[in-house]
């Protein structure tokens, strides 16, 4: 694999660091809007809340934009949209237009997490594509963990506007970064676009020989004759649709932005007595988040993508089961911390290596080339449904049927995952995108 590859690869992952960044920072960044523009609780949760409803949008569209106007010129319009989103936030006047500036942001996110995945699927060889899509995750978590740390460091100055307006910081890079990047070779040879198409792909392999026998291949995907949105009558379309929905939408009703969103708020419920050491136990929980996914990025072309999310699958539900039993028998919360502290370790390590990646792995890579776009913007716009679902509701459950029934019933949604992926899911490592096949 030559550095280009990894080079086009990292540079599209900082949509991914936008993301994670800008769903993460506002956790702590709207405690001093609040006290800023003396918000009401239903007023703030609609700042929280309004960037979900711009990422589902922005998915919506993403798959139309990358197919018309192609996977690059898509990313560095996300690029700026992050940009425009990060500079109106930080300089909103009011809460209006902080609310539209937040929206704008999702509208970006929406985007960058089709496409960014999507375009580092397509421009991968087959032996690496598992771990270099597996570093669009690690740039996701690095994003989550650097907002983390961001609002740390200026909540003792209460100075919101620098946390949401550093994200300018990244989004510029992306700008920058992607305008030097190749277009995706599928793209180009899809459109027509030969002589640049092998051009890029020789680039990318670095030697002219493995260059060729992509080439063939991905023209002999191009044969099919679909497209557009004519697609959703084709039976083997269905199919791969069905299957990247199902674990698009699995990925989150397991739970993982309960911990995400919700972590100090979790530890505090186990006991922690003062919100520091709440907020730097979900720190420590980042940190897992990161460094475990690089075990994706090293391990999902070697051992596969079916093993690692067997095991964390099985992992996440032990993990939630402990969480679920230390809540039930503990009354009064002592004693609860470190389990707690413990089983979200063990929970969100396991999510990191397995669902957190490889279901972005796998919705890039199960539709054909004519509609991958399509078939990727359907399935991120359910995660982000979910996403908002589960978020949403996640107090409201811990208050109706109590912290250890709402653990349960995330770990029962984990055995489903597992027995969803051994029934339905195909293996797909090592293999060209033109061979993979997901069949009615
Ligand atoms: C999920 C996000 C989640 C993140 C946590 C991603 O794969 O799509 O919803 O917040 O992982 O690391």
């Amino acid at each position: 694999m030559t550095r280009f590859v990894v080079l086009a690869a990292s540079v599209a992952a900082l949509g991914g660091l936008l993301f994670g960044y800008d769903t993460g920072v506002i956790s702590g960044a709207i405690l001093f809007v609040a006290k800023g523009f003396a918000l009401s609780t239903a007023t703030q949760e609609f700042v929280v809340s309004v960037v979900l409803i711009g990422c589902v949008l922005g998915a919506a569209g993403a798959g139309w934009l990358a197919d018309r106007y192609g996977r690059k010129r898509t990313l560095l319009c996300a690029g700026v949209v992050f940009g425009l989103g990060a500079l109106g936030s930080a300089f909103a006047p009011n809460v209006e237009l902080l609310v539209a500036a937040r929206f704008v942001v999702g509208i970006a996110i929406g985007i960058s997490s089709v496409v960014s995945p999507l375009y580092i699927s397509e421009v991968a060889p087959a032996r690496y594509r598992g771990g270099l899509v597996s570093l669009y995750q690690f740039a996701i978590t690095i994003g989550i963990l650097g907002a983390f740390l961001v609002d740390y460091a200026f909540s003792a100055s209460g100075a919101w506007r620098p946390m949401l307006g550093l994200a300018l910081v990244p989004s510029v890079a992306l700008v920058v970064g992607m305008l030097v990047m190749p277009e995706s070779p599928r793209y180009l040879f899809k459109i027509g676009r030969r002589e640049r198409a092998s051009a890029e792909l020789g680039r990318i392999y670095g030697d002219a020989e493995s260059a060729r026998v992509e080439e063939t291949t991905i023209e002999a995907g191009l044969q099919l004759k679909e497209a557009g949105f004519e697609a959703f009558r084709l039976p083997d379309f269905r199919w791969a649709l069905f299957i990247g929905v199902a674990l698009a939408v699995l990925q989150q009703v397991t739970g993982i932005n309960t911990v995400i969103y919700y972590g100090p708020h979790i530890f505090t419920m186990a006991g922690y007595g003062t919100a520091g050491a709440a907020i730097l136990a979900t720190a420590a929980v980042g940190v897992v988040n990161v460094v475990m996914t690089l075990v994706a990025i090293f391990f999902s072309d070697g051992l596969g993508r079916k093993p690692l999310l067997y095991i964390g699958c099985a992992g996440m539900a032990v993990a939630l089961l402990s969480l679920a039993g230390a809540f039930a028998f503990s009354g009064t919360g002592a004693g609860l911390g470190p389990i707690a502290l413990v089983s979200l370790m063990l929970y969100v390590g396991c999510f990191a290596f397995s669902l957190g990646p490889i279901v972005w792995v796998l919705i890039a890579e199960i539709y054909p080339l004519r509609s991958r776009g399509l078939g990727m913007s359907v399935a991120t716009l359910a995660n982000w449904g979910a996403n908002f679902v589960v978020s949403q509701f996640f107090l409201t459950m811990v208050e109706k049927f109590g912290a250890s029934a709402t653990f349960s019933i995330y770990a029962v949604l984990c055995i489903v995952t597992l027995v969803f992926v051994a029934r339905f899911v195909p293996e797909t490592k090592r293999q060209s995108l033109e061979r993979i096949r997901v069949r009615a």
